[in-house]
């Protein structure tokens, strides 16, 4: 069996060399199950319905999407595998459109597929193997350079789910969080992020599961939680970042930095550089994805003559002039500018 990287206790995703197991987050916290995919199309559907989510895990759940693939189509004595490995490709990138680690992590392998003169399955397995190992890697490295900001720091809050789970271990702004944790910081806070709940249940219960006490907030009690002074830091993680800066997050990160600015509360945005768009100059190129009315309405409207219905965008836009410090692999960029963020460009 060639596994995946064993990174902290919580790991959403599991590779076993012939299927990826993935953790279903619409059951946590009540229920641990890992569902077993052994194609393509089965990972796409796990992306789109959300058992697997989070930018980076995204990414990574495509990558060994694309090993599956090899695998279930390579044949030495067929011409037409590469034609059906490009075509689950297709199907994989349609899956979720806001988080670019997906078409990032899709576009390394298709390049090493088109470089593949032969059977593609152990390069193509390997790639899979190192995006995932590089992303825990990444998120070690940005939980550090994160912490720094953070000393002397009375609070934080953070916003969504960007830990272990969303990732290939470890996390990003709840890697920074666990690395200032390590090093003395006490009040954590977290939103519970409305409508799909990623704070209320997966961010405390991941940290709990490493013994970090956190405190759970309803994410209309953010200003008040700044205006009481117990926070420093708004630590968010991130989707897409143009090149200017401008970061997609899940929805509510617009409002906690237009209230951070307000109350002298600093933001800073942790992702690796994987998440830049180095195609766009700023956030308004950023497709903002629409999920389904019925995540939001109570079932009484679930009906085709409701008078109700639900307008449901999972992500905004938080200007780069609301953030004080975007953390990468590469560096930290203190009020990041098209200038600072071209600078981590390899
Ligand atoms: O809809 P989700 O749960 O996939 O949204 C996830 C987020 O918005 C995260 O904050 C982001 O992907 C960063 S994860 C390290």
């Amino acid at each position: 069996m060639t596994s995946s990287p064993t990174p902290t206790l919580v790991q959403a995703l599991q590779w076993t060399g012939t299927a990826l197991h993935v953790l279903d987050q619409r059951k946590l916290p009540e229920t641990i199950t890992y569902d077993s995919y052994s194609d393509a199309p089965g990972i796409a559907d796990a992306i789109s319905s959300m058992r697997v989510r989070g930018a980076p895990a995204i990414g990574i759940a495509a990558a060994y999407g694309v090993a599956l693939s090899a695998q279930q189509h390579y044949q030495a004595s067929s011409t037409t595998w590469r034609e059906h490995i490009a075509a689950d490709i297709d199907t994989l990138a349609a899956s979720r459109p806001t988080a670019v680690n997906l078409f990032w992590a899709l576009d390394l392998m298709r390049q090493a597929l088109a470089d593949a003169t032969d059977d593609p399955r152990m390069t193509l397995q390997a790639l899979a193997i190192k995006i995932h190992s590089d992303d825990l890697a990444a998120n070690q490295c940005m939980g550090e350079l994160g912490a720094d900001l953070l000393v002397g720091a009375k609070g934080v809050l953070t916003h969504c789910n960007a830990g272990a789970l969303a990732t290939g271990g470890y996390g990003t702004a709840l890697g920074v969080i666990r690395s200032a944790w390590k090093r003395g910081l006490k009040n954590i806070y977290a939103g519970e992020t409305r409508p799909w709940l990623q704070g209320a249940r997966l961010t405390v219960w991941e940290l709990a599961q490493e013994g970090i006490a956190s405190t759970l907030i309803a994410d209309s009690a953010a200003a008040w939680l700044m205006r009481s002074g117990a926070i420093d830091w708004i630590v968010v993680g991130a989707d897409r970042i143009a090149v200017n800066g401008d970061s997609a997050n899940k929805i509510g990160t617009y409002s906690l930095a237009v209230l951070a600015k307000q109350h002298g509360v600093k933001v800073m945005v942790v992702a690796p550089t994987s998440t830049i768009d180095w195609t766009i100059a700023n956030g308004d190129a950023i497709e903002i994805e629409q999920r389904h009315a019925g995540e939001l309405l109570p079932a009484c409207y679930h009906h085709a003559e409701s008078l109700v219905s639900a307008w449901n965008p999972v992500f905004d836009v938080t200007p780069v002039a609301l953030i004080d410090a975007i953390v990468t692999e590469r560096g930290v960029i203190l009020n990041p500018s098209a200038h600072g963020v071209s600078s981590l460009r390899a």
